[in-house]
């Protein structure tokens, strides 16, 4: 690890890009690392997030986010969300792109998080477009059997009679442009670009370590199984509770 603590002590401008990984260390599955979402038997799991399945049955959705997504607060943010936080607060590190949707970078403080894969902080209704925050999705949920009656008993429904869709992107859907754009931007000046915990599979999001790289930054990888991108990383290692506890050390003030 001493290589990248010593990149980024000389970084002016380090970015992160994240992915689920990162929230295996607070409990929550990731999709395609062991034990992940997409490799245990559930025949559902490639439907849980696609628009075509989301809307000719939104249970899918419901059903198997009501831990991930709507029991968020059972959750903090871990290790790599905190050190992440040391780095943006010692200057180091100018943005983080994530993947993931469980908001639990900005819970661990820190700021400018572009959230590529959208986030459930607002739900949309399929078919008038109303949208809703966080807090009244779980009160209709509340009022409406508690979590266990999510994608079983309940849907969340619009008063239009539509269905409430988060604002995560789903497959088949756009990402979101701002935050897309803001993604490029941030890729692109990065002289160093930490990808933290992502198998690097879903595009566009896994196309960003090629813009660093083109714009002659470097990579540092820390994820338990190899990616694409390995070959072209300055250094890879596989434990982010290692990269966590080395931050700290370095960099906490
Ligand atoms: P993946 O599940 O594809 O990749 C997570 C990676 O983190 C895996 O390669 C794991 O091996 C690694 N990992 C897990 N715990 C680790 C640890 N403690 N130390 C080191 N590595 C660890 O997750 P993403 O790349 O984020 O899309 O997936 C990308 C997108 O695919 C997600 O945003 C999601 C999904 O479909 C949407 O929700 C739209």
């Amino acid at each position: 690890m001493k290589s990248l603590i010593n990149a980024l002590a000389a970084s002016s401008h380090a970015v992160a890009l994240t992915g689920a990984g990162i929230s295996t260390l607070c409990g929550i599955p990731d999709f395609r690392g062991a034990g992940g979402l997409y490799s245990s038997s559930n025949v559902d799991a490639e439907r849980i997030f696609d628009i075509a399945w989301f809307d000719r049955d939104p249970s899918i959705y419901y059903r198997a986010a009501k831990k991930l997504v709507y029991n968020l607060h059972a959750f903090s943010p871990g290790p790599v969300h905190k050190a992440l936080k040391v780095l943006q607060d010692v200057g180091i590190l100018k943005g983080i792109i994530t993947q993931n949707i469980d908001m639990l970078h900005q819970r661990a403080g820190s700021n400018d998080v572009c959230e590529i894969h959208g986030s459930p902080i607002v739900h949309s209704c399929r078919k008038c477009a109303r949208s809703i925050d966080f807090d009244r999705i779980l009160q209709l949920i509340d009022a409406n059997g508690g979590i266990e009656a999510l994608g079983e008993k309940y849907i969340p429904h619009c008063e239009c009679g539509g269905i409430f869709k988060p604002d995560i992107t789903f497959f088949g859907e756009a990402l979101p442009e701002q935050a897309y754009r803001s993604a490029i931007v941030l890729a692109s000046r990065a002289d160093i670009l930490l990808v933290l915990g992502t198998s690097l599979r879903v595009f566009p999001a896994a196309g960003l370590p090629d813009l660093t790289l083109k714009s002659g930054g470097k990579l540092f990888i820390v994820n338990a199984q190899p990616t694409d991108f390995d070959i072209y990383s300055e250094s890879t290692y596989d434990d982010l509770s290692v990269f966590a506890s080395e931050i700290e050390a370095h960099f906490r003030c």
